[in-house]
């Protein structure tokens, strides 16, 4: 018995859910290096009998170099260590749960998380609706090489969830006929897209939700990334979608407006409403 208990919680242990960070540890790692390799070259060029002439010109500039990412790889670690689902602050998981509780399947109900990345949020409306199943879709490229269909997969066993799946896919053109979800929901994604018309994702994501479903989708909604977001709110009504609402999360809802600023999140904002 005591035996069964031990092994019990050994696994556990192995199987606690990892979902990464949006701060890729890779890129902070990366830019650190980049500056130590900076900082070995202006020593060199400082050491070798080279012409006056070169030193004087490169010098100067592997140093403003190995300033610049130092600086850059600090900025960068912050960020990681903000987001860190292990650090003090834990932002990442503050919003994950934060969009998770507009959430609510209907019994039987499907829903949909476009840009999954890691499943933290798939898996968080999983866990608060046992009563229906989450796809995750991600396209899982090479910017965010920690985020993996596999990942998602193992953090649903980890999490002991069995009310998910996951699948390859781009948001800007998913594979679901309309009016597939009850609901839709999508973190920190479209920013991500390089496009010109943000809104258009939107659309394509809300295509796929049913008549009578819900959203909530939060992104940087800056108006350099998505245009003006107060008129898209008002189309959306002029369509006949109900209760739609643009809630600014930098306000204390999921960061305050110094995170915000110095985490580049301005103009994050949570997207809500019916269809
Ligand atoms: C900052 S991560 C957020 C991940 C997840 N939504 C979360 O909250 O933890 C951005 C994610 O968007 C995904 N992504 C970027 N462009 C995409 C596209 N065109 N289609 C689907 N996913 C995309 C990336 O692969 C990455 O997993």
């Amino acid at each position: 018995m005591i035996r069964s208990t031990f092994a019990d919680r050994i696994s556990h242990d192995k199987m606690k859910a990892d979902y990464k960070n949006w701060m890729p540890k890779g890129m902070v790692m990366g830019t650190a290096f980049s500056a130590l390799i900076f900082m070995i070259l202006s020593i060199v060029f400082i050491s070798v009998p080279v012409s006056a002439d070169v030193k004087k010109v490169l010098v100067p500039i592997l140093m403003v170099l190995t300033v610049l990412f130092i600086l850059i790889a600090i900025w960068m670690y912050l960020m990681y260590r903000a987001f860190s689902y292990d650090g003090k602050r834990q932002m990442s998981k503050h919003i994950i749960e934060g969009i998770a509780g507009y959430v609510k399947l209907p019994d039987g109900g499907k829903g949909l998380d476009v840009g999954c990345g890691s499943g933290a949020l798939t898996i968080a409306c999983a866990i608060r609706n046992p009563q229906g199943t989450f796809t995750g879709i991600d396209r899982w490229g090479k910017e965010y090489a920690s985020f993996s269909k596999k990942l998602c997969e193992n953090n649903s066993k980890a999490e002991g969830v069995n009310n998910t799946s996951f699948m390859q896919g781009d948001a800007t053109k998913l594979p679901f006929g309309d009016e597939t979800f009850d609901v839709v929901t999508s973190n920190f994604v479209y920013h991500n897209i390089p496009s010109t018309d943000r809104q258009a994702i939107l659309l394509e994501t809300l295509r796929t939700l049913k008549k009578g479903g819900t959203f909530a989708i939060h992104d940087i909604m800056s108006k350099v990334k998505y245009g003006d977001m107060n008129s898209f709110v008002e189309k959306l009504k002029k369509m006949g979608y109900e209760e739609v609402r643009l809630i600014d999360t930098t306000k204390g809802m999921f960061m305050t407006e110094f995170e915000a600023r110095w985490m580049c999140l301005s103009g994050s904002a949570l997207l809500v409403g019916k269809k």
